[in-house]
């Protein structure tokens, strides 16, 4: 389910020019977007037809009596199922199937922030402001991951204090993980937190141990977590979230 476009932040200043704006997001290329606005389909909340040249916040405008998608810069919180690739091309079912189709045809992208395996489920980050994606995808940053992974094997006992260790070196890798951080839930579940993001990571970890992981769902990335959203369903995350998540990855 759509959350409602703009919810819960600070005012996007007007467009200058309507039609690039309204392309920029995905409504068609830029003589679409003229068409749209010379049929008098773009309006304001309260009926008001806009043409180009006319100003108006990104809140307040309408396509055809709905709100825009979010706006430039924003931060889209999206619950992955399993089956989905994170790719925009991938042939199979991809991580776009679940946006609206728009998301796809926007300029710059909402583009995921690393990626998920095909068979993990949980908490991917998409957003269009590229620098914030970078920062948030650089193992420099230590943003923390919190995964909950199940087993197919009980654990040996000793995996908390290997991966705390920061000496694991995974097979064909030159430098070792750095800690991360295990907690137990039963024998064969456990919340793990990363800090990196490496290929396969998390499978690769527990592959290390003689083990082998039959479900993983990520919870939580730095201060977002999945909170209720149902699976295959996304938001757009608030002005106080987004806020957190770029303190998470300020240099420090
Ligand atoms: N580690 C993995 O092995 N897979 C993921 O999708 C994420 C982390």
């Amino acid at each position: 389910g759509a959350p409602p476009p703009g919810a819960a932040r600070r005012p996007v200043p007007p467009p200058v020019k309507l039609a690039r704006y309204l392309a920029a997001l995905g409504y068609g290329t830029r003589k679409e977007a003229e068409a749209l606005l010379a049929a008098g389909r773009v309006t304001t909340g309260d009926g008001r037809v806009l043409r180009e040249g006319d100003a108006a916040p990104h809140e307040a405008i309408r396509v055809d009596g709905a709100p825009l998608d979010p706006p430039p810069g924003s931060v889209i919180a999206l619950h992955k199922p399993a089956g989905y690739t994170t790719s925009t091309t991938d042939p199979g079912a991809v991580v776009y199937d679940l946006l609206p189709p728009r998301f796809r045809a926007r300029d710059p992208l909402i583009a995921p922030v690393g990626r998920l395996d095909r068979d993990t489920t949980g908490l991917l980050l998409l957003t269009d402001d590229g620098a914030l994606n970078h920062r948030l995808a650089s193992p420099k940053r230590h943003l923390p991951k919190t995964y909950e992974v199940t087993l197919a094997e009980p654990l040996r006992g000793d995996e908390g204090a290997l991966f705390a260790s920061g000496t694991l070196l995974l097979h064909g890798e030159t430098t070792p993980l750095a800690p991360a951080t295990l907690d137990v839930l039963d024998e064969r579940r456990v919340r793990l937190v990363l800090t990196e993001g490496r290929y396969h990571q998390v499978k690769r970890m527990f592959g290390a141990t003689g083990n082998r992981v039959t479900a993983l769902h990520r919870a939580a990335v730095g201060p977002v977590t999945l909170g209720d959203l149902a699976a295959g369903a996304w938001r757009v995350l608030g002005v106080d979230e987004v806020q957190a998540l770029r303190e998470g990855v300020a240099r420090r």
